[in-house]
């Protein structure tokens, strides 16, 4: 129920904060009838990238949606669960491994949602989990007291009994050789954290696992009497996704599952919990809201006048590896939106999935851009 505040509040930012610079670089004057009337979402893992290598011909058909001069001639974003980094810095690493020039608008990552809650956590203790740089994240989205799960459980001693077994162990803000204690930013052991923000996938299940349950079940304050469990957000529920591996890993579902099972047994009480990203209609609404900025932006016209809401998609194009998130998104959503499944990923069948199929299936992301470019005459 949440969402749909959420999303009407995230359509009113977005048709605020259009970069201005991104609209100079993109701006071509073209007649109205030569925009495209189709936009494309690229879901990265299993279609884009394989860990950090470009997989089925990505960068020569990502190459053919942009001008001769470099400047972007068909609208299409990266609509994916994965993070851990700024979009910013998401979309200087994706243009430097795939060889074009993508805008940070053009990146949506499963907590890219998180900043529409910023109101409500502003100034509030909060605490990120997951890989990358998950404080930095929430900071530039506005949170201003938050603790990376990596600082926050440092500064309470004994928390993981298994650090001293990992080799490469949290920092320890309690050093055993030394009596000297580090003062924590925040005053984490009389300030309840009021939430969790899983933001990317956890690298740490087992102390993230123990610290999350001893926020949820102690009200915000580990070590210290039960108390009310403060609210969890996830930035996706992928329980599989295709990694550098040959065979799919866990994803951020399957350990919100774990937490969830043991959080459970233990607290005696059902975890509450809100999931983000793909296949939430949400997400595919804000991608949609986004292309039609893009749309002005390429074609600067008079829609820069009324918030770039003139323009209609007759197709949006979502390609995705993972039936379960990618097409049952799309299939959500509803037209304008079609699918299309690769097998470069999660799905790797000769035919259609029978839980979530696809309006079509295709090999490569490079023969699903080839058959949209023949398709649309662009
Ligand atoms: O952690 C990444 C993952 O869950 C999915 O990424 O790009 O396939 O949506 P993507
Ligand atoms: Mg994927």
């Amino acid at each position: 129920m949440r969402f749909r505040c959420v999303f009407k509040t995230s359509l009113a930012n977005i048709k605020t904060t259009r970069s201005r610079c991104f609209r100079r670089s993109y701006s071509q004057l073209q007649p109205q009838s030569d925009r495209p009337s189709f936009g494309i979402a690229f879901d990265i893992d299993g279609v884009i990238l394989r860990g950090r290598t470009p997989i089925g011909g990505s960068p020569r058909a990502l190459r053919r949606l942009y001008r001769d001069d470099g400047t972007l001639k068909i609208p299409f974003l990266f609509l994916t669960n994965g993070g851990g980094v700024p979009e910013s810095k998401r979309a200087s690493e994706l243009s430097e491994l795939l060889g074009i020039q993508i805008s940070p608008r053009q990146v949506v990552q499963g907590h890219s949602p998180f900043k529409e809650v910023v109101n409500w956590y502003e100034n509030e203790l909060i605490v990120a989990v997951g890989k990358g740089e998950p404080a930095a994240v929430m900071s530039e989205y506005g949170f201003k007291q938050v603790l990376s799960m990596d600082e926050y459980a440092s500064y309470f001693k004994d928390i993981d009994p298994l650090s001293h077994y990992k080799t490469r162990g949290i920092k320890q803000t309690y050093d055993e050789n030394s009596s000297k204690e580090l003062v924590p930013r925040y005053d984490v052991y009389s300030d309840r954290v009021k939430a969790a923000f899983v933001v990317s996938d956890p690298s740490d299940w087992g102390r993230d696992i123990q610290v999350l349950c001893d926020i949820l079940r102690y009200g915000g304050l580990p070590g210290r009497d039960k108390g009310h469990q403060p609210p969890i957000y996830f930035a996706s529920d992928d329980l599989e996704y295709q990694a550098a591996f040959p065979t799919e890993r866990l994803g951020m579902g399957a350990f919100r599952i774990a937490l969830e099972g043991i959080f459970n047994s233990v607290s005696g009480s059902p975890l509450k919990y809100t999931s983000f990203g793909k296949p939430n209609p949400f997400v595919f609404k804000n991608a949609e809201v986004i292309l039609t900025q893009l749309v002005s932006d390429i074609y600067h016209s008079q829609d820069n006048m009324d918030g770039g809401t003139g323009h209609e998609f007759s197709t949006l194009y979502m390609i995705g590896d993972n039936p379960k998130v990618d097409i049952n998104g799309a299939m959500k959503a509803g037209r304008p939106w079609f699918s299309i499944l690769t097998r470069t990923g999660v799905f790797k069948g000769q035919d259609n999935d029978t839980q979530f199929p696809a309006d079509l299936v295709i090999d490569t992301v490079e023969e699903a851009v080839d058959h949209i470019l023949k398709k649309e005459h662009a």
